[in-house]
């Protein structure tokens, strides 16, 4: 007997819709999808261990750990570290992490996966035994489904092996290790794919707004001939977890809509539904949607079951790029007053945590700061969710390098296998944040003279654009001239400039019609707290970036003054005056936001971190944050420095970031010593004063009116210790921080500009201490560690708690000074 393939197909979806009623109705609905938080008791070996992939080797000895983690971070510093100073000075190596976990009977039905969200570098990956893949992209998030392999209802080993061993592979510290969180998810045989949605709102104003979600449902049901039908019910939430939208796709049959899908053929859903009056996002009301969206397979008898509920975040929000009047948002004109920053959190290392990102936002919030570049390569996943709920606009970055290399083991190693696949997966993760609206194909690639580009960028660009059509594509172009070839591909939607301030202004001569954002800016060089004179001359340090830096100070200190910079930078004043006179120059991205472990420019050891951030490595922001507060926010600023204690009859340049105020008239134990405006373009005013002890007094004023008054005191020998927690009460779950700031005092209370006092910490309760700082570049000593010296009068201490509630009491003493207690509560 013949039967018509329709049939075949018909009878074969019966009988499996059959089934899983059966199994579904038996069992009970239960939960469709879980993400489970997998970074609990991992095993750890530093150094290769043979067999380490074995499921019945004896791992109970290893260390016992939970992830994130970062070995580098916890080892010392040395100029021999293969990574080189330039890498941090710390060491890398081979480390292998192991997990017994048990899998319950109940879930054979189900698909389980492992998510890495970041592994440094050259990750492979086993479950019990056996081999799952290799990763060698240090920063890319992964997936490995592990069903086939994993004993239901038994005990399961996954191991993972890390090789940062040859190096140096990063011209910036990397870490190394599992330092990104890692997610065990399991679902029914028929649920949404991997990184399986991509919304985006085509039609946008204030009225109403077009919301497309394209979700992608894949099977493993039944023995790979069967067609299933699914429909999909996707319900739009606003912020408060109210309805605002919701559409059923497929009813009935096939030939009334519905969806039909095969182990090989995922379906592949488009809904598109109107969201009347929405709340826009922007910078400054960061507004979230959710679109929910319920899986059901549809029985022969029109019967739905239930199979999977996926959520996924997303905004409102529309923006362009001008080649003439640069950036707007939401059709206002805006610029992007950007920052680069390097993933590491500084003390804490390349471990990402997800409290240390957020307090490193909202201090840039506090500065203006509206943009984050991810430089150079893929961010992690909690990032991105900071910048949307935050409101910041980031560029998401792919490489540092394309074939050719920048260090001698890099990525370039890797491009050729592994470009296609990377880039798709960050776009493909990366692509519902409402937070991103650039992607960048490579900064600084050594390949942007050679012909080879013509060939890569459009390449590049293609990837990207076959997954996300909606932002710009660029690159950051250190030689954006004529011979540029990234450039000259048409593949960039952006023309990047890395640098060249001096050339922005004619920008359009040289790329008629372009548009243009500068992704990367300044390089200006500080230490926190350190001062040299006279301040109003510039100093290019190195002058040459291809010969050794042969000046400098012998502390490798450099001063704070905003007033050296490298050979290929600009102090910060001067691009900011640039950038803020056109507007077609649509923003900036400043290198960088914070100082971040290697690349310590201009020195090299013992220098271990870098000058070039407006914060410093621990997160106390130099005088140069106060310039960008003062142009970037509507806060009343008025900053003078730098400290008051010096040599007598010393010259000392006072300077003073101020707005909202016409002048600034500064005074010396009483004395005034004149009122001094900014003209034209000028970003502070200066006075040059014969040092002696006492007060300097700043006040502004407008039409007249005070604004605000400061004062600085000369200050006496360090008396006492005061402890500033940035968080009193801070979450038990094992991950939350409270950053304390430890202040060295005279005894009337001022900030002893020079002290370097030892200060030991002891800590009671359900908490420790995650690490220690203080911002000096050269120290090396260990961050992780119950003591610290201050550096400039400060040091810092990160305290994290373990998952028990109740108060945390930490201590600071220091010999000769007057000890300080905080009392933290962990809830
Ligand atoms: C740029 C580069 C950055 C960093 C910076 C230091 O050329 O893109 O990664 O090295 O210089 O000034």
């Amino acid at each position: 007997m013949l039967f018509h393939k329709a049939f075949l197909q018909r009878a074969a979806r019966l009988l499996c819709l059959s089934l899983i009623t059966l199994l579904f109705t038996t069992k009970g609905f239960g939960q469709d999808r879980t993400i489970a938080d997998f970074d609990k008791g991992w095993h750890f070996h530093l150094g290769d261990v043979k067999d380490g992939e074995n499921a019945s080797l004896t791992d109970v000895n290893w260390r016992l750990l939970d992830l994130p983690h970062d070995w580098s971070i916890e080892g010392k510093f040395s100029k021999n570290n293969p990574a080189t100073p330039e890498g941090g000075a710390l060491p890398g190596g081979i480390g292998w992490y192991r997990k017994t976990f048990t899998i319950p009977a109940s879930a054979k039905n189900k698909l389980v996966y492992v998510d890495f969200d970041g592994v440094y570098q050259k990750s492979d990956v086993w479950i019990n035994g056996h081999h799952l893949g290799f990763r060698p992209n240090g920063y890319i998030s992964f997936r490995y489904e592990l069903t086939p392999y994993l004993k239901f209802g038994g005990k399961n080993v996954i191991a993972v092996k890390v090789d940062n061993s040859v190096q140096p592979n990063s011209r910036w510290y990397s870490g190394s290790g599992i330092y990104r969180n890692v997610w065990l998810v399991t679902t029914n045989k028929t649920a949404v794919a991997h990184w399986g949605t991509y919304v985006t709102t085509p039609k946008v104003d204030e009225n109403s707004a077009t919301v497309n979600l394209v979700t992608t449902v894949a099977t493993k049901e039944g023995d790979g001939v069967g067609h299933y039908w699914v429909g999909l019910q996707t319900t739009i939430y606003d912020a408060k977890g109210l309805k605002v939208a919701s559409l059923y796709t497929s009813k009935g049959e096939k030939k009334d809509g519905n969806i039909e899908m095969t182990n090989d053929n995922p379906a592949v859903v488009s809904q598109e539904m109107v969201v009347k009056n929405p709340h826009l996002w922007s910078v400054s009301n960061p507004y979230l949607y959710k679109a929910v969206t319920r899986v059901y397979m549809l029985g022969y008898d029109a019967a739905k079951i239930p199979v999977d509920e996926y959520t996924t975040s997303f905004g409102i929000r529309y923006f362009n790029f001008d080649a003439d009047k640069g950036f707007s948002l939401n059709g206002k004109p805006m610029k992007i007053l950007g920052v680069c920053d390097h993933h590491d959190l500084g003390s804490l290392g390349a471990a990402v945590n997800t409290r240390a990102l957020e307090r490193q936002l909202e201090m840039l919030k506090a500065m203006g700061c509206n943009g984050i570049r991810t430089s150079h390569n893929p961010p992690a996943p909690e990032l991105l969710n900071l910048c949307d709920k935050m409101g910041f606009i980031v560029m998401d970055e792919a490489f540092d390098c394309w074939e050719w290399k920048k260090a001698k083991y890099d990525y370039h190693l890797y491009f050729k296998e592994w470009h296609k696949r990377d880039l798709e997966d960050q776009v493909l993760r990366d692509r519902n944040h409402p937070s991103v609206m650039i992607w960048s194909i490579g900064n600084e690639i050594p390949q942007q003279g050679d012909t080879s580009a013509l060939r890569l960028a459009p390449e590049l660009a293609g990837i990207v654009h076959s997954l996300d059509k909606t932002r710009p594509i660029t690159a950051a172009n250190d030689n954006p001239g004529k011979g540029n070839k990234i450039i000259a591909s048409g593949a960039l939607d952006l023309v990047g400039y890395n640098y060249h301030e001096f050339d922005y202004a004619t920008f359009h001569d040289r790329y008629p019609g372009k548009k243009f954002i500068a992704t990367e800016t300044t390089s200006g060089l500080e230490t926190r707290g350190h001062y040299d004179m006279p301040s109003d001359s510039v100093r290019v340090w190195p002058a040459r970036w291809d010969k050794p830096f042969t000046e400098g100070n012998p502390d490798n200190s450099v001063s704070a003054y905003d007033n050296v910079r490298p050979a290929w930078g600009s102090t910060h004043e001067a691009t900011w005056k640039v950038i803020k006179k056109y507007d077609f120059l649509s923003g900036l991205f400043i290198w960088t936001g914070f100082d971040y472990l290697g690349e310590p420019t201009p020195y090299s050891w013992p220098s271990r971190s870098s000058y070039f951030g407006i914060i410093d490595l621990a997160g106390f922001p130099k005088d140069i944050y106060y310039m960008y507060q003062s142009e970037w926010t509507d806060k009343t600023v008025l900053h003078i420095f730098p400290h008051w204690n010096w040599e007598p009859g010393k010259l000392v340049d006072v300077w003073a970031f101020y707005n909202h105020a016409d002048e600034v008239e500064l005074f010396l134990n009483g004395k005034s010593l004149g009122v001094k405006k900014k003209n034209g373009e000028d970003l502070h005013v200066m006075w040059r004063v014969k040092y002696e002890p006492g007060t300097l007094k700043a006040i502004s004023r407008k039409g007249g009116k005070v604004i605000l008054t400061r004062e600085i005191h000369t200050a006496g020998a360090p008396a006492k210790i005061e402890l500033i927690a940035d968080r009193k009460n801070i979450k038990a779950d094992g991950k939350d921080l409270s950053f304390i700031t430890v202040k060295i005092l005279d005894k009337d209370g001022n900030l002893v500009p020079n002290a370097n006092n030892l200060v030991n910490f002891k800590i009671n309760g359900e908490a420790f201490i995650a690490s220690v700082d203080n911002g000096d570049e050269v120290s090396h000593d260990p961050f992780k560690a119950n003591y610290r010296k201050a550096f400039n009068g400060l040091a810092l201490a990160i305290v994290q708690t373990k998952e028990k509630p109740g108060p945390i009491t930490f201590t600071a003493t220091s010999n000769g000074l007057k000890g300080a207690t905080v009392v933290l509560q962990a809830k």
